[in-house]
């Protein structure tokens, strides 16, 4: 009875029970508390993280008034989010928050051994140095640009066959191998997307309700088996000319030398991480370019200008055009793959952000999509306008989307930032210019037209899959 009573007392609280048990235990007054949602007795607003997520928390923050700063409870965690540039500014670039909040799940799949959900410590410090030194550095990405331009000449054959003979395509062929592979990290998508009860509510303890441990003990042996012969493949090949991220893996030494173990768990997350934000962004840019034919049309002409219909696009093509990067990036400021950021962060320490007192442990989310959609902080910004970024008039031509403006950061920003952004952007620039130099892309007939529903996994992937007829430009 008495836990029921204090319960209950916990939930008055702005922000709901985790605020107010956290403010109860410290005796704290309540006159500067962040405002938010109390929602339900126990488990607080658990539900504004299910099922789109970012639109929840997002109406949510302008009902309360709290657009810059919004506390909620997820269970026992205390969580706050902002949809403020500036906020997120000072959120994302303190070192009070480089860690990230626990999650079962990732450490069941062994991700609290790669870059993503390691703790903030010396082990994290040793990967970002490896990420940045050896695996994301310029002449690495340069280095592995004729797999990038392997990968899209095997795209546009494909297209172009199927475009002929059958309305759907797979890229590569099927065999057992790339069959594991996707069923591996289709689970692992799944299980990582989830939110699980237990993180927030401890007291579940030993009951597995949503059947995410089992489902993680049962997947761990599997990917350890597949990413260890991949591995032992690679010591196998000597001199080989395609020098990818295992070889660099494997030819390190000293400090940096990592063990197998925690080379698998790296490399699950290089697959992990650098599949799915790729193609669901490139879905979204195809998607937008159906929609809107004359901007299709206008990087197709840019496309000629630079590049001619005799030969196909290169990477270093795409370095000297306007167009096609702002289109990229109005497409990311409209569909950011990662509309929370994909990830969470955790406060290391007591901290004071917007003016409010931050306790250590609270888990701080920015909602970057809502800062992208914000009239506030875009004009028209419902509007897709890739000329916003292309116009030499326009405040925003040389708008930087890695970190440095928190209008539209896309990859995260400060310490824990994206470290693959630069890849990813190169490629999916890389390959939606061939695609789209190659390929005319329209409707497949009037009862598909696109749709631009959205389901957040992972990451925000569309709906119902783009579905399209092309035509083929250059013969
Ligand atoms: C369009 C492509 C991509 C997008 C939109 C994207 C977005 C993000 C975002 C939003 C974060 C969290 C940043 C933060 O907390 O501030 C992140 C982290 C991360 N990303 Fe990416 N990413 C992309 C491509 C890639 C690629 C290609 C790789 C690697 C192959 C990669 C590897 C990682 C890793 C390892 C982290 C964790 C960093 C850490 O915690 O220190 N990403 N990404």
């Amino acid at each position: 009875m008495a836990w029921l009573g204090k319960a209950l007392c916990f939930w008055f609280f702005p922000g709901g029970p985790a605020w107010g048990k956290y403010n109860w235990l410290t005796k704290r007054a309540s006159s500067n508390a962040i405002p938010g949602p109390k929602g339900f007795p126990i488990v607080g607003s658990m539900n504004l993280m299910n099922n789109m997520a970012h639109h929840k928390l997002c109406a949510a923050a302008k009902s309360f008034g709290a657009k810059r700063l919004m506390a909620f409870s997820m269970g026992e965690t205390r969580a706050i989010i902002t949809c403020n540039p500036d906020v997120a500014k000072e959120i994302l670039n303190s070192s009070v928050f480089a860690d990230r909040p626990v999650k079962e799940s990732a450490y069941s799949l062994m991700f609290n051994r790669a870059i993503g959900f390691a703790p903030y410590g010396v082990y994290w410090r040793t990967l970002r140095r490896i990420a940045a030194t050896h695996l994301f550095c310029p002449k690495q990405i340069s280095s592995t640009e004729g797999q990038r331009l392997d990968i899209a000449s095997q795209m546009v054959s494909i297209i172009a066959f199927a475009g002929e003979s059958s309305p759907k395509y797979h890229l590569g062929s099927s065999n057992p191998e790339t069959e594991e592979l996707s069923q591996l990290v289709e689970e692992g998508y799944d299980l990582l997307g989830k939110l699980n009860w237990f993180d927030h509510l401890p007291w579940l303890g030993g009951l597995d309700i949503q059947k995410i441990r089992r489902r993680c003990y049962e997947l761990v042996p599997r990917v350890n088996k597949f990413v260890n012969k991949i591995i032992q493949e690679h010591k196998l090949r000597i001199g080989t000319k395609n020098y990818d991220f295992v070889d660099v893996l494997l030819s390190l030494n000293g400090p940096d030398r990592l063990s197998e173990n925690d080379m698998i768990a790296v490399l699950w997350e290089m697959i992990f991480r650098g599949t799915d934000t790729v193609a669901v962004l490139i879905e979204w840019i195809l998607a937008r370019m159906v929609l809107h034919p004359e901007i299709q049309s206008r990087v197709q002409a840019e496309l000629d200008e630079v590049v001619g219909k005799s030969r196909p696009l290169t990477e270093s093509d795409v370095q000297s055009m306007v167009y096609l990067p702002a289109v990229v990036k109005e497409v990311l400021r409209l569909h950011p793959p990662g509309p929370l950021l994909s990830w969470a962060r955790l406060a290391i320490t007591d901290t004071t952000v917007d003016g409010h007192h931050v306790p250590s442990g609270t888990t701080a989310m920015v909602n970057m999509w809502a800062i992208t959609r914000d009239p506030e902080v875009w004009v028209d910004p419902l509007k897709f306008m890739p000329e916003r970024f292309a116009s030499k008039e326009g405040p925003d031509v040389e708008f930087s989307v890695l970190g440095s403006d928190l209008r539209l950061s896309p990859f995260g920003s400060g310490r824990r930032s994206c470290p693959g952004k630069t890849l990813g952007l190169a490629t999916v620039s890389f390959w939606v210019g061939t695609l789209l130099h190659e390929f005319k892309w329209v409707p497949s007939d009037h009862k598909n037209p696109v749709d631009l529903g959205e389901v957040l996994r992972l990451s925000c992937e569309m709906a119902n899959p783009l579905k399209v007829k092309v035509h083929p430009r250059l013969r």
